[in-house]
């Protein structure tokens, strides 16, 4: 199999970003195929950190990297991430970097609607505040101004046109000011030249790239928890966040997948609003919180956490036809006397292997858990697996069985070097 497809297995921030750095060594090309800047990727590589929200991760490893038709793009923010990655000695050219030339832009206006939204109460979803969901909506609604319009002028005056006959009355119903399409025009204008460089037929280049036989590594953001459909709707982001959107969000068919590396965290967190059954509000989770630094990279908000869910993560192996996982931040666990797992729910008299679809069934489920010794030792920065303390490798194990998937990767620390090795998905 040439190619990988790495995504989030639960509701994101499960540590795609290093994996992806890691990972990208052995990859030709990073494509991203979805999301947008709402995504915060850390990658730590010796003394420097690097916080990415848009960039696909290979530009740390100066591969090439595409942003695919399936991502929204704030062309603002993508200029303001390239000159700070650019800060940090890492010079990103058309020779490093393609933008899909009919990707959809993010404007001032949905950042606008986002935000408006989230301040009434009623809404709140708990968003990155970024104008994904809005910009998700004008794509669908066929109003959106894509990359490859920033080179027609004419173009851009007709939609620019559309798309303010939809916002102008949503503006007023929420108290925001007219939208001055003059303005709107001169400003994307001046940002086309340093836009249009990157701007390509980036399915085209993904197809040849693997038809001359070079290896493709699919970035997923989020999780598949927050995925538009699979995920616990409403609370979700508004894109498909499971593997096979790789191939519609590239342009690349179903085939090009590879295997699929889902990312799971050896707990669960969750960031913003929304169903979570093993969330935990005592010490506990206070201190998977802490120790585990589980702040929002793009928000900076505090993570909810709780217990590993298996039911939900054998959910997510299904969804996303998942090959093997990474599993990341068992050292956080160190220390923990005891350990819960999920195995399923129970609603009343029912009990469920799955997370049902409904939000008050969703609400109210309450864990089915199962109870293991934890360990003393510190399992931070093994470099092999035979250095895990025997409790940990049991907690492993178990999870590989309660999922249905096994290890293939298995992530000690956030050092790009802390990683173990039992299966390559690049020679599987
Ligand atoms: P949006 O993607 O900004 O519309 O936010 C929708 C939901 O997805 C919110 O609960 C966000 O907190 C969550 N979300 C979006 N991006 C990420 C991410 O990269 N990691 C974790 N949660 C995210």
């Amino acid at each position: 199999m040439a190619n990988v497809t790495v995504i989030g297995a639960q509701w994101g921030d499960e540590g795609k970003g290093k994996l992806v750095d890691w990972l990208s060594n052995r990859a030709d090309v990073v494509v991203r195929f979805q999301g947008g800047h709402n995504a915060g990727h850390t990658l730590v590589v010796g003394e420097q950190v690097y916080k990415l929200s848009l960039l696909p991760s290979g530009v740390v490893q100066g591969k090439l990297s595409v942003i695919g038709n399936g991502v929204v793009v704030d062309p603002w923010h993508l200029l303001s991430e390239i000159e700070k990655i650019g800060g940090q000695g890492i010079e990103i050219g058309p020779d490093l970097l393609v933008l899909a030339d009919n990707a959809c832009l993010i404007l001032p206006l949905h950042r606008d609607l986002d935000q408006a939204r989230e301040a009434a109460a009623l809404n709140k979803i708990g968003t990155t505040g970024r104008g994904i969901g809005p910009a998700y909506e004008d794509k669908v609604g066929r109003r959106a101004i894509r990359v490859g319009d920033l080179a027609d002028r004419e173009a851009l005056e007709v939609k620019i046109d559309r798309l303010l006959a939809h916002h102008t009355p949503l503006r007023r119903g929420l108290g925001l000011p007219e939208y001055d399409g003059e303005a709107l025009l001169s400003e994307l204008e001046a940002l086309a030249p340093r836009i249009l460089p990157f701007a390509k037929p980036a399915w085209l280049l993904v197809n040849e790239i693997v038809k001359s036989g070079k290896r493709v590594l699919f970035e997923g953001a989020q999780g598949a928890l927050l995925d538009v459909d699979h995920g616990t709707y409403p609370y979700v982001t508004s894109s498909n966040t499971v593997a096979g959107q790789a191939a519609a969000g590239s342009g690349l068919g179903p085939r090009g997948a590879g295997f699929v590396l889902g990312i799971v965290k050896a707990y669960t967190t969750r960031v913003g609003e929304g169903p979570f059954p093993t969330e935990l509000f005592d010490e506990v989770g206070q201190h998977l919180g802490t120790v585990g630094k589980e702040f929002g990279t793009v928000t900076g908000r505090s993570r909810r956490c709780g217990w590993f869910d298996a039911a939900l993560v054998r959910q997510s192996v299904a969804l996303n036809g998942i090959t093997g996982i990474a599993l990341t931040k068992l050292d956080i666990l160190d220390g923990l006397p005891s350990l819960k797992i999920c195995t399923g729910y129970r609603l009343g008299d029912q009990v469920f292997t799955y997370l049902p679809a409904g939000l008050k069934a969703q609400r109210s489920l309450e864990p089915i858990y199962e109870e293991m010794e934890g360990w003393a030792e510190t399992t931070h920065g093994a470099r092999s697996f035979r250095d895990l303390p025997a409790n940990a490798v049991k907690y492993v194990r178990r999870i590989e069985e309660l999922i249905g998937a096994q290890v293939a990767l298995l992530s000690t620390s956030p050092q790009r070097d802390d990683t173990i090795l039992m299966r390559d998905p690049f020679q599987d």
